[in-house]
C-alpha cells in the first residue's frame, strides 16, 4: 500500500527555546498528524523565497491530536532561520516521510540510544511504546532536557555527559556497555538515531554482543521523497534511499566503512 504524503501550509503555535540546545516548534495539521510513526520526518520550507533553497529534514518530536511538535538545534542558516519564526506565522511541510522504527519487535526488551538530532524521534518512540531504557549522550548539564519534556516517555531514562556534569561521565556508548553487562543480549533490542560517529560506535557494540536493532540514518536530504537519489545509504542489499527506503534500516542491513 502507498502511503499518503501531504504538502501542507501550516501555521506556527509556538516556538520556543526549551534549552541551551534545542528549540521546540510546534503547529496543527490533521493530516501531517494522524498517521505518522516515531522514524518518520517532514521537509520544512523554511523561508518565502529561495533561501534557503532546499527545504530541511526534522523528525517527528511528538504528535497530539492534530498537532505536530518538532524539537531543533541550530545547526546553519536554515534552522537560524527557523528559530527566528514566530507564533503566527506559515511554514510549507510534507510528511509523514519515511519509515519508522519498528513499534514493537516480538518479545524484546528495547534499549533506546539517542544523541544530538536523535533524541526527538527517539522521545517520541519512548512515549509510543514503552523501553525498558532511552539512553541519552550530551556534552554537558547545559544540554540535557527539561523534565518536563521527558515525561511522558514509558522508559527509564540514563544520561551520559562527556564532562561528567550530569549522569555518567563518558559517551553514551560506555553507558550501553554498562546496561548491556547486566542484560541477556538475546532479549535486546536496540534503537538509536544521532550522530554518525555514535551509530557506527553502537552498532559495533551491538555486533559484539549478537544484538540486533534499528538505526535512523539520517543524511542530507534534497528532496526527501526518493526522487534525486541524493541521500543513498550502502546497505547490503545495495543503495538505498535514506528518504524513501529508510531512514530507519536494520542493523544488520548497514555497511559500515
Ligand atoms: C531524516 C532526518 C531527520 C532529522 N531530524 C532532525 C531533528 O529532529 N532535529 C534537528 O535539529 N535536526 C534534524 N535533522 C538535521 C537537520 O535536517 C539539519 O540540522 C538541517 O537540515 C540543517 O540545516 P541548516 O540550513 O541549518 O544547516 P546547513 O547550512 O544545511 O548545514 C549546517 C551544518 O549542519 C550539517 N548538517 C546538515 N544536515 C545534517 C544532518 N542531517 N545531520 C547532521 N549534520 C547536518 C552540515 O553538514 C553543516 O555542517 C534531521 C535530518 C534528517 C536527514
Ligand atoms: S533526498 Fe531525494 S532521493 Fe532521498
Amino acid at each position: 500500500m502507498t502511503k499518503k504524503i501531504f504538502d501542507e501550509k501550516v501555521k506556527i503555535l509556538q516556538n520556543v527555546k526549551v534549552n541551551q540546545k534545542y528549540y521546540k516548534l510546534a503547529f496543527a495539521s490533521p493530516l501531517l498528524a494522524q498517521k505518522a510513526v516515531p522514524g518518520q520526518f517532514l521537509q520544512i520550507k523554511i523561508g518565502e523565497g529561495n533561501d534557503p533553497y532546499l527545504r530541511r529534514p526534522f523528525s517527528y518530536y511528538r504528535t497530539s491530536g492534530n498537532k505536530v511538535e518538532i524539537l531543533y538545534e541550530i545547526l546553519g542558516r536554515g534552522t537560524r532561520m527557523l528559530s527566528e519564526k514566530k507564533a503566527g506565522e506559515t511554514l510549507k511541510v510534507m510528511g509523514p516521510l519515511g519509515k519508522g522504527f519498528t513499534l514493537t519487535p516480538k518479545g524484546k526488551k528495547r534499549v533506546l540510544v539517542a544523541g544530538g538530532v536523535g533524541v526527538p524521534p527517539l522521545v517520541f518512540l519512548a512515549e509510543r511504546h514503552a523501553a525498558a531504557y532511552l539512553l541519552i549522550g550530551t556534552k554537558s548539564k547545559a544540554e540535557v532536557m527539561p523534565k518536563s519534556e521527558l515525561k511522558n516517555a514509558k522508559a527509564k531514562i540514563l544520561y551520559s555527559t562527556e564532562d561528567g556534569s550530569y549522569g555518567v561521565k563518558g559517551r553514551v556508548t560506555a553507558l550501553l556497555e554498562k546496561i548491556l553487562k547486566k542484560e541477556d543480549p538475546g532479549k535486546i533490542f536496540i534503537q538509536t538515531c544521532g550522530p554518525k560517529k555514535m551509530m557506527e560506535a553502537v552498532i559495533a557494540i551491538a555486533r559484539k554482543y549478537g544484538i540486533d536493532g534499528e538505526a535512523s540514518w539520517d543524511e542530507n536530504m534534497a528532496c526527501g521523497v526518493g526522487a534525486c537519489l541524493g541521500c543513498m545509504v550502502e546497505t547490503r542489499s545495495g543503495r538505498m534511499r535514506a528518504c524513501a527506503d529508510g531512514p530507519v534500516f536494520p542493523f544488520k542491513e548497514l555497511v559500515i566503512p
